[in-house]
């Protein structure tokens, strides 16, 4: 366990202080996720660029601990579907809370058969049912931020996302975005 901690956090600047671990992914690590195969490799072959990147508080993501971290999602589009996470079910079926922070993003859920989604906002809660996987998407043209707070022993089944998918897709359109059934 870890002692006490007061860790500074700035939710304009989408920043917390002292940072543990921060992982960066780009548009190759995202590989069988977007709809649009060919538009995905000919952006992970070409610039590859930065998709998110997600900084962590510094408790440790183990068992009874209860971790935070920022995620942000970088605006822009791949075959028209919206940039988004990996997306990932908590193995032991653990409940988690966003809070958005900066832009305008939405919290696509699955539980395998029902979607809901949440428009996320600065000062919207999210709240993660246990069961549900659960990917981020910006929806707008600037970066979205938002803190996670989530127990320590959670973990992140990717498998289970491109085994399930996520139920529906976040498209662009004329005015915003719209969600569509999920083909791959
Ligand atoms: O704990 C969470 O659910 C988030 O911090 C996510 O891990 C983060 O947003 C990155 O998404 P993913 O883990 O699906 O790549
Ligand atoms: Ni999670």
């Amino acid at each position: 366990p870890v002692p006490p901690m007061r860790i500074a956090f700035d939710a304009a600047a989408a920043t917390l202080s002292p940072e543990g671990p921060t992982l960066t992914r780009r548009m190759s690590d995202l590989e069988g996720l977007f709809a649009d195969h060919d538009a995905w490799r000919d952006a992970a072959e070409g610039e590859n660029p930065v998709v998110y990147s997600v900084v962590s508080s510094p408790v440790p993501e183990e068992d009874r601990e209860l971790p935070q971290s920022i995620t942000t999602i970088q605006p822009g589009t791949t075959g028209g579907e919206f940039w988004m996470t990996k997306g990932h079910q908590h193995p032991n079926h653990q409940g988690e809370i966003y809070l958005g922070l900066h832009g305008a993003g939405g919290l696509l859920m699955f539980d395998g058969e029902r979607t809901e989604w949440i428009d996320m906002a600065p000062g919207v809660i999210g709240y993660i049912p246990p069961g549900w996987a659960h990917r981020s998407v910006n929806v707008g043209d600037e970066p979205y931020s938002f803190l996670a707070v989530y127990p320590g022993g959670a973990g992140h089944d990717y498998g289970w996302v491109l085994e399930h998918g996520m139920g529906h897709r976040v498209i662009a359109g004329d005015s915003g975005f719209s969600l569509t059934d999920y083909t791959r």
